[in-house]
């Protein structure tokens, strides 16, 4: 395979993703920017910064998204959007969120150069709390200007008690003018984002693009265990009632159930646990856990909801413990648009690339929310290993460029039709 020659410029995108790998980091590889952090907001001041160079008219809104805008023929138009999030999880790496920013920087920034004025607007947006980690609940960014927040989001707390209001304050927005960060309903055309795959397929393929077909759709509970406390040398096993007991049994109903079908994508992780007392010698009273569960195919995910539901019930009615389950998050999930899948496929022929592997998306994306009121598309760099979500997160330059420059020719044939 011969990839004609970039029109986006490798070396600068290459600079700027090692330039924003070092706000945030820690050991040689890992990224710790959680959002509406100080590193988050150094992160985003810093890619506002390289926005205003390439020409874009900056802003950071109430939800803490940074948008960069490049205006078109017909400003009235509905905006052509780019972006991904600069936010990571706790323990992240250098690409998870950022190609998909500064990628779409490069791409606008090349537009501009190349004296290409686009029939409309072309925002490159950087949304905030993709990742979920730090207030149990992702998407926040993108959920919030498309009007997907819910009830008493704004009170949710970090692990130090910190909730999200204050944290939008801290970073410098005012949570009490949200809705004026919303976009009107049509104004929005179509999202593209470019992501890390964080899986296996393109590298097997050897390839270093692929574009993506849908986007699977998560489910988050949480589940409290409660059982009774105890003397870990003296209470008979016969009578216990030991959370952590039920809660080992709910892991394992779950990696059975995720797996009745063969071949099919669904998964199940439980990923954060905790233990009262937590004392070796004392019988676990409570437990908390978090499921994440997901499908590209939300009657499976549906069924399978069902069966873990009933699961849990009748573990904790078997073990003596009483439970509740709390629903965090509930994504349903989506189609790509099929114009923007033909595009790319015709763009990456004329590059040079011969195979473009079409992938589902196990990961969810600020493209789901994005979904509900515009067209959207995603292409996928290859990961080294499929590994994200880990300071050992790779992807080449060279197949990073690569995605640019096909997100540079789909973004100028939207924008132009030529
Ligand atoms: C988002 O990063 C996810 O967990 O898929
Ligand atoms: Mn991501
Ligand atoms: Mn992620």
């Amino acid at each position: 395979m011969v990839v004609k020659e970039l029109t986006i410029n490798q070396e600068r995108l290459q600079r700027h993703m090692d330039e924003l790998s070092e706000i945030g980091k820690f050991g040689e590889t890992g990224v710790c920017r959680l959002a509406l952090s100080k590193e988050y907001k150094m992160g985003i001041e810093l890619v506002k910064q390289w926005m205003e160079e390439a020409g874009l008219q900056t802003r950071v809104d109430h939800f803490g998204n940074l948008i960069g805008r490049l205006e078109g023929k017909n400003p009235n138009a509905p905006v052509l959007m780019i972006g991904s999030h600069i936010d990571s999880q706790p323990t992240g790496g250098r690409f998870d969120g950022p190609i998909g920013v500064l990628g779409g920087l490069e791409a606008v920034q090349t537009i501009n150069e190349q004296n290409i004025i686009p029939d409309m607007p072309i925002e490159v947006i950087s949304f905030c709390d993709e990742e979920g980690f730090r207030f149990n609940k992702g998407l926040f960014g993108s959920r919030g200007i498309t009007g997907q927040l819910e009830e008493g989001e704004l009170e949710k707390k970090d692990r130090d008690g910190v909730t999200r209001r204050e944290a939008l304050i801290e970073f410098g927005a005012n949570p009490d003018e949200l809705a004026s960060s919303e976009y009107p309903r049509g104004s929005i055309d179509s999202y593209i984002e470019m992501h890390i795959e964080q899986g296996p397929v393109l590298e097997a393929a050897d390839v270093p693009v692929g574009i993506v077909t849908g986007i699977s759709g998560p489910l988050w509970l949480t589940v409290e265990l409660t059982g009774a406390a105890g003397h870990a040398g003296t209470v008979p096993m016969k009578v216990r009632q030991d959370a952590l007991v039920g809660a080992a049994k709910i892991i394992s109903g779950l990696n059975q159930i995720v797996q009745q079908e063969e071949d099919a994508p669904t998964v199940g992780t439980i990923g954060n646990l905790t233990v009262e007392p937590n004392a070796r010698a004392i019988i676990p009273e409570k437990v908390t856990f978090t499921i994440d569960l997901r499908d590209i195919d939300i009657d499976r995910r549906n069924r399978y909801e069902a069966q873990l539901r009933k699961y849990i019930e009748e573990t904790a009615h078997e073990n003596g413990l009483q439970f509740t389950i709390t629903e965090d998050t509930t994504i349903i999930p989506e189609s790509c648009s099929e114009e923007i899948l033909q595009v790319m496929r015709t763009e990456s022929k004329a590059m040079g690339l011969d195979v473009i592997p079409e992938l589902t998306s196990g990961a969810f994306h600020d493209a789901l929310p994005m979904a509900q009121v515009s067209n959207i598309a995603m292409i996928f760099v290859q990961s080294k290993d499929g590994i994200s979500h880990d300071p050992r997160e790779f992807s080449t330059s060279e197949d990073i460029a690569v995605g640019t420059e096909l997100l540079y020719r789909t973004v100028v044939k939207m924008g132009t039709g030529v």
